[in-house]
């Protein structure tokens, strides 16, 4: 193989160039042509495919974001649009695809290997929902984001005796919620996977109050049912439950545009050098992961269309600290 493409999708994530930078240098170390891919899957309809070398990938490897741009693409889930993109593809000679990113893009590079082109996929999403991988490139730097606000609204919160709602991204997942909530000495988590009722939430937040605490942190995921806007609307009717006064915040997209953190780079590097051996093998239609300390690959037809479960013991954990 002497000709790959690489291309950054769905929403970006802390870590992708580090993953670009490690598929470039990896496949022109093995004597290969590396091509990058403007604006993910609507750049590959467009044609928008230009040479890297390995100054291109300079200097960006501590950057958030994707030097290559990302988009959600529509059209890319009609195969009249997949045939356009193989059609530029092969226009250049480029023999196989990797693609960076998490479900939605995974779903796409699984359409194009079912339609006869070689892709092989690298695991890269905040959300950390990816089946075939422990762990996706981002997850941490966005883990590690929360993590400073919520130190940051403890401090203010103890000043005030308030209680705060921290809404994290995740999408359907309550992977970053989880994981920040422990770390962070959440009294109370709300995830999607353990749903709770507003009373539930302001029972443990009276208790909170009741023990004496000088402040108290929920950490809601987005995909939760009950997420930040619909408990603080709660609550405003039913203060008197609760004993702390509350403040919301909603993290959103700067859980995104972070610098990734030393695990989210060196897991990028060796994804995306773990991607150009899977092409040298010969492998394709994968998904290009982390199992233990080992890099993997796992067939897209067993990944896509579902979503890792998280480690529910994981939530008692966090119960249990929260006492
Ligand atoms: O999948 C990554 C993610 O950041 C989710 O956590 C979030 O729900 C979604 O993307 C936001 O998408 P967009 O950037 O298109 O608003």
């Amino acid at each position: 193989m002497k000709r790959i493409a690489v291309l950054t999708s769905g929403g970006d994530a802390p870590g992708m160039n580090a993953a670009i930078r490690a598929v470039v240098r990896t496949g022109l170390d093995a004597g290969m042509d590396v091509f990058g891919v403007r604006k993910g899957y609507a750049g590959l309809i467009e044609g928008d495919i230009f040479y890297l070398s390995r100054r291109d990938v300079g200097g960006v490897m501590h950057l958030g974001g994707t030097f290559l741009g990302s988009a959600r693409c529509q059209e890319f889930y009609t195969e009249e649009g997949r045939r356009l993109a193989i059609a530029n593809l092969e226009k250049q000679g480029i023999e196989a695809l990797v693609v960076i990113g998490g479900n939605g893009s995974q779903t796409g590079s699984h359409a194009l290997w079912k339609m006869g082109y070689p892709v092989v996929g690298v695991a890269s999403t905040i959300d950390n929902d990816l089946e075939g991988t422990d762990v996706t490139i981002g997850v941490d730097t966005a883990i590690n984001v929360a993590l400073e606000a919520i130190d940051r609204l403890k401090v203010t919160a103890t000043s005030h005796r308030r209680a705060f709602l921290v809404e994290t991204m995740g999408r359907k997942c309550g992977y970053v919620a989880l994981m920040a909530g422990i770390a962070g000495g959440a009294e109370v988590v709300v995830i999607p996977e353990r749903e709770l009722a507003p009373e539930e939430v302001a029972r443990e937040l009276r208790a909170a109050y009741d023990r004496g605490k000088s402040h108290a942190l929920v950490v809601v995921a987005e995909g939760a049912r009950n997420n930040a806007r619909k408990l603080i609307k709660h609550f405003e009717e039913h203060s008197e439950a609760v004993g702390f006064s509350l403040r919301v915040t909603i993290l959103g997209h700067v859980q995104r545009g972070a610098a990734p953190t030393a695990a989210d780079r060196l897991l990028a590097t060796w994804l995306g050098e773990g991607a150009v051996r899977a092409l040298l093998r010969g492998e394709q239609g994968v998904l290009v992961g982390m199992r233990g300390n080992h890099v993997v690959t796992t067939p897209l037809d067993e990944i896509v269309g579902r979503q890792k479960p998280i480690d529910l013991s994981l939530f008692e954990l966090a119960r249990i600290m929260a006492q």
